[in-house]
């Protein structure tokens, strides 16, 4: 079964901060995510009513881009991280969007390969010694 994925909201952060607590807790990190909270860039799956995960969509070169993307630990493998990137596809400002991950998560690759993305290229010098893998997807229609 589909989640529902819905904009957040500042009163979503709370239900955020478990899902990705490495990635939120620095507090520069969380400053910008407040931000994108409050700019309506960031969007929840929900479940049941369970928050279940998120997306966090930036632009990148005039393209829409998947900025974070990460879902329940105990309720992964279900679809979900899917469901937030079919999602993402509908937020697209052109025919195609991005994402990167870094080289060593291979959740993230076999979720992008199994979803119909396209490695496109890779970024040294960001997390030294684990290089940044782009992807693109190309959207019909
Ligand atoms: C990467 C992540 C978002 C995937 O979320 P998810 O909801 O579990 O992904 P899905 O259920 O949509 O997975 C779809 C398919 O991708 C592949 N896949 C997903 N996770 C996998 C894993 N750990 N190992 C191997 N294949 C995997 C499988 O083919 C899976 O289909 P299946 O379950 O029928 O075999 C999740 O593992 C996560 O939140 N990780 C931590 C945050 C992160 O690394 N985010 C990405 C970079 S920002």
């Amino acid at each position: 079964m589909s989640a529902l994925v819905r904009a957040a909201s500042a009163d979503d952060l709370a239900a955020l901060e478990p899902i990705l607590p490495a990635f939120l807790a620095p507090p520069h990190k969380r400053g910008r995510l407040l931000r994108a909270l409050a700019a309506g860039d960031v969007y929840v799956a929900e479940d049941g009513g369970a928050i279940v995960g998120f997306s966090w969509l930036t632009e990148f070169f005039a393209h829409t881009f998947v900025n974070a993307l990460a879902v329940a630990a105990e309720r992964r493998r279900s679809g979900y991280a899917g469901d937030l990137l079919a999602h993402a596809a509908t937020r697209a400002v052109s025919n195609r969007i991005f994402t990167s991950t870094n080289r060593s998560n291979a959740a993230m690759h076999a979720v992008l390969s199994r979803y119909g993305w396209t490695r496109c290229g890779e970024v040294d010098h960001l997390d030294p010694g684990d290089p940044e893998v782009f992807y693109v997807r190309y959207l019909s229609g």
